[in-house]
């Protein structure tokens, strides 16, 4: 068997192996053998590849290959111990990006040493994939620093309001098309400059243009302009696999923005287009005043439920309040109280972000409902804790058509008799934008940090049940 025939075997392998890690990923039970899959096809992928290399390139090249693949898989690694859970989005977006500037590069790479043996039309096909890969790469990799920028809390999370953005938008992307033409007609480092740089502003202001709110989508759809960008590389670089391996992270980062689109009631296309159709930051206005409770009046309000349902959110993950959540839940329920817990699909920062905390803490699975199967229960329930969650309970969505995240569904937790709110100050969530739950009748703030709140909550239960001294004298 020859070297090359070897290596497409792998290939095919490896592409196999990859097809059932996204299955394996679909999954909570089965994500982690999708991740075994996924790393063995990665390991096959790069072995093929470098045997390939290794007949065309001199000792040094393979040198420099080897050092650049220990490089690369030792920051990997590095990065992925440390970081911590609420930091994946960013850390997903940064990886995005180096698979943009990656295949910029190829792009830029296969412009400046073109195959001699290429002439005709497939030098014509050569030179066009060259420009798309640069543009698509460059797109991805801009957009993906703004999204890393602002899922870190390092830029504003509020969309970026340029006049005449969309007009800017459309323009960008007629002048692309008009200078591939141009390009594949008569190839210039003008017209790969001219494109580069248009592509590293369209993706910054296409990312910069969508919401905090929106941002779930945006991390899912550079996901899959980093595929569309691989597979351009693959192109160019003839190499199976890559293309492959491109349409398959392409095709499914799209499906997943289309299925985040829908529980978020925002159409594809204006997230696609850099938050067609955002509203502006709406005007919070004059709220009125807030009400405050104590974890002692806490404890009181939950011994006298008859049923509550917790609201979890990013805030929880960030104080990793799950453990004494669930131990919360769990007395409460041996007091027979009706506890569940509501889940919306983007709390957090994480698709199944929450789902997977409370899974942490042994919270019983049958207790945790999705957004839809429990909003129709708050009407009829005693008291709603609303821990560390702040856009996904806000009324805004539904009542304030100017706000930014109008139209997003939301937990409807006012509906309740009462609310309590945990977190440590007034601040906004994530979207940027005032909260009216904090201000009404029925809903308390429980200021602080949530893990000590609620072992504070769980104390003050404890104490409620022991007997008074009088009545232990009494008993003796
Ligand atoms: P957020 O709107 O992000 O609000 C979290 C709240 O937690 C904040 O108001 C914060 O208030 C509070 N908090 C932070 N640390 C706390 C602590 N130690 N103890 C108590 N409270 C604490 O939360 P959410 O309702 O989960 O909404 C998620 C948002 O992130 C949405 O806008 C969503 O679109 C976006 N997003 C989601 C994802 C995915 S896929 N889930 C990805 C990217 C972005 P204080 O600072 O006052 O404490």
């Amino acid at each position: 068997m020859t070297t090359v025939t070897a290596a497409e075997a792998a290939y095919v392998v490896a592409a196999l192996l990859f097809i059932l890690s996204l299955a394996g990923l679909s999954r909570h039970r089965t994500s982690r053998s999708g991740v075994v899959w996924g790393i063995t096809g990665m390991a096959i992928a790069l072995a093929a590849t470098i045997g390939l290399a290794s007949r065309s390139i001199t000792a040094t090249g393979l040198v420099l290959i080897a050092v650049a693949t220990a490089l690369g898989a030792g920051i990997g690694l590095w990065r992925a111990r440390v970081v911590e859970m609420t930091g994946m989005p960013e850390l997903i977006a940064i990886m995005h990006s180096l698979v943009g500037l990656a295949a910029a590069f190829v792009g830029w790479n296969g412009y400046l040493d073109v195959d001699p043996e290429l002439t005709g039309s497939l030098l014509g096909i050569h030179h066009a994939e060259v420009f798309i890969g640069v543009f698509i790469g460059a797109v991805t990799f801009t957009g993906s620093v703004v999204a890393y920028l602002k899922l870190s809390a390092r830029i504003d999370s509020r969309p970026l309001m340029l006049p005449g953005k969309h007009v800017l938008n459309v323009s960008a992307l007629v002048a692309f098309v008009v200078l591939t033409v141009a390009f594949v007609a008569r190839p210039g480092m003008g017209l790969l400059i001219a494109v580069t740089v248009i592509a590293l502003a369209l993706g910054a202001h296409l990312v910069a243009s969508i919401g905090g709110g929106d941002m779930p989508v945006v991390v899912s759809m550079l996901n899959s302009y980093s595929g569309w960008a691989a597979a351009a590389s693959g192109f160019l670089l003839a190499n199976n696999l890559l293309i492959v391996t491109g349409a398959l992270v392409g095709s499914s980062g799209a499906y997943l923005s289309y299925i985040m689109c829908k529980a978020m009631n925002r159409s594809f296309l204006s997230v696609i287009a850099g938050g067609f159709g955002t509203p502006a930051a709406a005007d919070d206005g004059e709220q009125g005043e807030h009400r405050e409770i104590n974890a002692e009046e806490t404890a009181e309000l939950l011994r006298d439920a008859s049923s509550v349902i917790i609201t979890p959110g990013y805030g929880m993950a960030v104080a990793q309040a799950q453990y004494p959540v669930a131990e919360l839940a769990r007395k409460l329920r041996e007091r027979g109280v009706e506890v569940r817990f509501g889940i919306h699909p983007v709390a957090g920062r994480l698709p199944g972000h929450m789902n997977v905390l409370l899974a942490e803490a042994n919270v019983p699975y049958d207790i945790v409902l999705e957004m839809d199967e429990i909003n129709d229960d708050f009407p009829a329930t005693s008291v709603v804790l609303v821990i560390g969650a702040n856009d996904t309970v806000n009324p805004a969505a539904i009542d304030n058509p100017a706000s930014p995240i109008a139209g997003m569904p939301v937990l409807h937790v006012w509906e309740a008799a009462h609310v309590v709110v945990f977190k440590r100050s007034m601040a906004v969530g994530y979207a940027g934008v005032q909260n009216p739950l904090f201000f009404r009748e029925n809903t308390q703030m429980l200021f602080g940090d949530a893990k000590q709140r609620v072992e504070d909550i769980v104390r003050g239960l404890d104490a409620l049940d022991a007997p008074v001294p009088e009545m232990a004298a009494t008993s003796r």
